[in-house]
């Protein structure tokens, strides 16, 4: 497909006002690889065309493909390593003392991608936590791109996904091989609940959570909307709960609420008491 010259600015201005992201300036050969294939799929003849396109016409799948296809979704099982650590070693042993007597606990994955994440976290309850068999855990993860989801529900998994991140007794224990893919087992997938959601929309739908992994995502926002974003996680999760950002991530000088927790092992933020 030939590319003559586009309009990239269009494309940052969809995809800012439909989930946030801001793309960054002068990647519009990252536009050129990703769209390519919508672009011939949807039967335009070059990029510049389809863009006009989705200019032109009311909001539709194509310029939800577009934004998907613009959006980072990089992830990986057990990613970071701390986190799942901090989760085994400290937070969940703290919840199941606090919450002994309602025997529940929320978690959420707010933007999990393709799944891995929220997976990650099943995996370890199951492996670490036999006794949470009997409580009602309810583990959701959302994001905004219906691609992402369809894939996280699936549960389906390349060997090259399979190799980051996951150690070889949980492959050979929770997945089985489905040609040269693997696949999650019903008895993990069973543990799960895969919902849409944008963060820049209404989280009305969401209970109140004892853990929130909100990592990876707020790097792609500007200063404002990561502001609004903490302020509703301030509102989501419990006085006492858990929230966990990614490596580059923080709330200094985004909002006073949280204080960071410096553990031997890693990094996680809570509610400072009113
Ligand atoms: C880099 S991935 C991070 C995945 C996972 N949390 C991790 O750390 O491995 C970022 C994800 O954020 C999602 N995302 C971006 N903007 C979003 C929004 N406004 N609402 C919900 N999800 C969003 C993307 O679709 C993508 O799946």
């Amino acid at each position: 497909m030939t590319v003559p010259p586009f309009d990239f600015e269009y494309l940052c201005w969809l995809v800012r006002e439909q989930s946030g992201v801001v793309l960054e300036p002068h990647k519009d050969y990252l536009a050129v690889l990703h769209l390519d294939r919508i672009a011939e799929i949807a039967g335009y003849d070059s990029i510049a065309s389809f863009v006009e396109h989705l200019k032109h016409s009311p909001f539709s799948d194509l310029h939800l493909q577009a934004i998907e296809a613009l959006v980072i979704n990089e992830t990986s099982f057990f990613r970071d390593r701390d986190p799942f650590e901090i989760l085994k070693s400290e937070v969940l042993p703290a919840l199941i003392q606090s919450r002994s007597r309602d025997r529940a606990i929320n978690i959420w994955c707010a933007a999990c991608s393709t799944g891995q994440e929220l997976y990650s976290i099943a995996m370890l309850i199951r492996e670490a936590f036999p006794e949470l068999s009997s409580w009602n855990i309810r583990l959701i993860a959302t994001d905004f791109s219906q691609q992402a989801l369809d894939r996280a529900r699936q549960g389906m998994y390349t060997s090259l996904e399979m190799n980051r991140g996951l150690p070889l007794n949980f492959r050979d224990r929770y997945f089985r091989q489905v040609g040269k893919s693997w696949q999650i087992m019903d008895e993990i997938r069973r543990m799960v609940e895969f919902r849409p959601l944008n963060l820049i929309q209404s989280w009305n739908s969401l209970p109140a959570m004892d853990i929130i992994f909100l990592r990876n995502v707020l790097i792609y926002f500007d200063l404002e909307t990561k502001r609004s974003v903490f302020h509703r996680v301030q509102q989501t999760l419990q006085p006492d709960g858990y929230l966990f950002l990614g490596g580059g991530e923080t709330t200094l000088y985004l909002s006073s609420r949280f204080e960071a927790i410096q553990t031997t092992t890693g990094l996680y933020h809570r509610l400072r008491s009113a």
